[in-house]
């Protein structure tokens, strides 16, 4: 594995988060070393946190409040006599956008020490300039996301999810004393808020997440490392849009997270719980991860791809011989139609050529499992899953119906040898 992690040192214990598998304390390797081009994706990703607060009173109330008085006035009379009530439904808005910044704000503050940023650049008030539109929306959709992997309310999504991962991992290792469990070393790639990986290592098993989104790094790490106690922070997941409400309420609706407090519960999983930071591809397709996992739990993921030919040859090069792949989720190619580098994230890799990306269906992808190496076991449906895209109230909500399978890495790699595919290149 290269040594593209996040140093430790600002976490608080040490199942810090995100860090290297080799706990460097060493200031020089630094994550990103100075002049790294990631850098600039570091203080922008800051900078969208940083930003949240006034740019999210801006664009919800604000301008509403604008519109408002622009109304006629018997207009403004009939909405905002009650029950419509609309000021006080703005200013409940900034009540709620108030209290997700907070929670943007906590991860703020600790990221600018724990991944390396300047804090004088930080107070540079040029730091403060507006992040485009994108940057915004990976803020608002991570904060979003808390709502299904750190609050109570998102237990249901969390098991049609995550459960078939747990139930096979029961299946095989329930036998395991919960200190027999520490020798199975599990890797998460796409790990997102980190909910998987770190219930897994409370069961007991030795998990790595790995994800490259700066903006998911962030907020995992404090959620896991820094956050002071279970239910500290109030979210309103659905603040942000005014679409596709049945009541005013369920746009404003609160959860609190996290529904555990995770630094405590990891308090005992020591160096059995790790983040990696970095593109799954270039992390694990390297001779060092060889062989290194018993298994891979890939969670809605492997439809990131670009090419996911390379995403089977790592999870191939990653797992010991006998060792497993879990599956679960859809197929919903997030790359397709676009032109990208090979491996986003890695601009580096290819010489940064752009490639269209590789599509298959869940038949293909299976049989191309089985070309590379892989005994499918099982595999099947996943429970319906529904996506509250807009709260449990919303006129619009995603089903999905996955699919998981499990298969099990032969001893040999079949179809291409190793020195012709360009695993190690
Ligand atoms: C659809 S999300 C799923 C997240 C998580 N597994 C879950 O179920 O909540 C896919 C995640 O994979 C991450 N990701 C995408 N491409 C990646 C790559 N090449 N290497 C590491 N992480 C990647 C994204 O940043 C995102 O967090």
């Amino acid at each position: 594995m290269s040594d593209n992690h996040i140093p430790n040192h600002c976490a608080s214990s040490s199942h810090s988060h995100p860090h290297p598998p080799t706990h460097s304390h060493d200031e020089s390797s630094a994550y990103p070393p100075a002049g790294s081009s990631d850098i600039g994706d570091i203080y922008t990703v800051l900078s969208s946190y940083h930003c949240y607060r006034r740019l999210a009173h801006l664009s919800l109330t604000h301008t509403r409040r604008q519109t408002f008085y622009a109304l006629p006035l018997s207009q403004q009379n009939l909405l905002s006599a009650p029950p419509i009530s609309f000021l006080d439904t703005l200013n409940s808005l900034d009540e709620a956008v108030s209290n997700n910044a907070d929670l943007a704000d906590a991860i703020f503050e600790v990221s600018v020490d724990c991944f390396g940023a300047d804090m004088e650049v930080c107070r540079d008030p040029r730091f403060g300039k507006l992040p485009n539109a994108d940057e915004m929306e990976k803020v608002r959709s991570t904060l979003k996301q808390f709502y299904r992997d750190w609050s109570a309310e998102g237990e249901e999504e969390r098991k049609a999810a995550y459960g078939p991962v747990k139930d096979e991992l029961s299946r095989r290792f329930g036998e395991h004393s919960y200190e027999e469990k520490h020798s199975i070393s599990i890797l998460v790639p796409g790990a997102g808020l980190a909910r998987l990986a770190f219930d897994l290592a409370v069961l007991g098993y030795t998990c790595q997440g790995n994800e490259h989104s700066f903006h998911q790094l962030m907020a995992s790490n404090y959620i896991l490392n820094f956050s002071p106690s279970a239910n500290c922070h109030t979210l309103h997941p659905w603040c942000h849009t005014f679409s596709n409400h049945r009541t005013r309420s369920g746009q404003l609706k609160g959860v609190t997270i996290p529904d555990v407090h995770p630094a405590s519960l990891l308090r005992s999983a020591g160096d059995r719980f790790s983040m990696a930071a970095g593109s799954f591809v270039r992390e694990y397709n390297t001779p060092e991860s060889k062989a290194t996992f018993d298994v891979v739990a890939t969670v809605f993921f492997i439809d990131t791809a670009v090419n996911v030919v390379d995403y089977l040859y790592t999870i191939w090069n990653a797992l010991k011989p006998g060792g497993v792949w879990i599956n679960t989720g859809p197929l919903l190619w997030h790359w397709e139609g676009r032109e990208v580098v090979r491996d986003p994230g890695d601009e580096d890799a290819d010489g940064g050529e752009k490639v269209k990306g590789v599509e298959l269906t869940v038949e293909e992808v299976l049989v191309l499992a089985e070309k590379i190496g892989f005994k499918v076991e099982r595999k099947g449906r996943m429970d319906r899953g529904e996506y509250v895209g807009a709260g449990e109230e919303s006129m619009l909500k995603y089903v999905y119906e996955g699919e998981y399978w499990v298969a099990v890495k032969e001893g040999v790699e079949k179809e291409v040898k190793e020195e012709e595919n360009d695993l190690f290149e």
